[in-house]
């Protein structure tokens, strides 16, 4: 199934896509009153995996809390309503869109009369910059348009109102032929892409802007640390300015969407070697092993989706295919 198909879980109810309905005056359509999570469930051999799926819940409930937004369901039984979306929809792989958002009411900005509700959708999604950008990078602009400042926008809530900065970076890069864009923070130091964090390597150190440079708080960019660590590099939280993109040896993003995707240019300067560099290579093997399930899952970072049972006759019949 595919964008559009299938069932989406509302406020409770699974309900048909095609029938799952707001009123146009929803308090989230005039005033970018909503929280949200992008997940993804990966496909392994030991069958279907939801990947870091419980931060995934957290961050949807901090951001929730930012805007003062209380929903009534526990983060586990949420995380169980996330794993029965996937299963009712029959998905072995797919991304995760849980949505918090303040409904119909009252029009007045002041948003507490209106009701919290909540949707989960899930569909199938490809690699988000394009299918070759893993390997061979993409083409970016640092953005005429720079970040919230904290006092401003929460970067920490992963906000539907957020979003509202990122589609103008976005459509900026993409007018102006580039695959993304790269937004510095309020005080001019790199910030992030519209939908991704972002990390450089000069000398083979890795840095990555902090959270406090208006950067959402990202959980590939958490796995990417770890993993790096882990492979014995240097890693660093830096607050850089943009000249720093020019003169790195690698570049990449980071994001659910996106996972790790190399940078072959940015502004037109062509970064390293012009290719996916060495240790962005390393890294991102590390990361499709463990999300594919070839590696073990030493950090509890995968939530199987379908019962053990399950999982074992799909294993059997796929060794019985090959
Ligand atoms: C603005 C922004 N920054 C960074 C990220 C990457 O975060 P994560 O790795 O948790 O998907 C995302 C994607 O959710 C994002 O929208």
């Amino acid at each position: 199934m595919s964008f559009g198909a299938g069932k989406i879980w509302m406020n409770g109810q699974f309900v048909d896509w095609a029938d799952a309905k707001i009123h146009v005056a929803s308090h989230v359509v005039h005033y970018g009153s909503g929280v949200f999570e992008g997940a993804r469930c990966y496909d392994t051999p030991k069958g279907a995996a939801c990947f870091r799926l419980h931060e995934h819940i957290r961050r949807l409930y901090d951001s929730a809390k930012i805007y003062r937004m209380e929903y009534d369901i526990s983060q586990a039984d949420l995380q169980d309503v996330v794993l029965e979306t996937i299963r009712i929809n029959e998905y072995q792989a797919c991304y995760i869109r849980p949505l918090m958002y303040r409904g119909y009411n009252t029009l007045g900005v002041n948003p507490f009369s209106c009701p919290v509700e909540m949707a989960i959708l899930v569909w199938e999604w490809g690699a988000y910059l394009g299918e070759d950008s893993l390997e061979n990078g993409v083409d970016v602009q640092v953005s005429s348009w720079g970040r919230g400042a904290p006092n401003r926008f929460p970067s920490l809530s992963k906000a539907t109102a957020n979003y509202a900065n990122s589609q103008l970076i976005k459509m900026e890069s993409v007018v102006h032929g580039y695959a993304e864009g790269i937004a510095l923070d309020p005080m001019g130091f790199l910030s992030e892409g519209s939908g991704q964090n972002l990390f450089l390597v000069r000398d083979r150190v890795i840095t990555t802007p902090p959270i406090a440079a208006a950067t959402l708080p990202g959980i590939t960019r958490d796995v990417v640390m770890t993993i790096a660590k882990e492979l014995g590099f240097t890693v660093r939280e830096e607050l850089q300015p943009r000249e720093a993109l020019y003169i790195a040896d690698e570049v990449f993003f980071t994001g659910t969407a996106a996972e790790i995707t190399p940078i072959r240019s940015v502004d037109k300067i062509t970064i390293g070697s012009g290719h996916r560099g060495p240790i962005t290579q390393v890294i991102q093997q590390r990361f499709f092993d463990i999300i594919a399930g070839r590696e073990p899952d030493t950090h509890g970072w995968l939530t199987y989706v379908y019962p053990e049972s399950e999982r074992q006759e799909a294993a059997e019949a796929t060794a019985r295919a090959r």
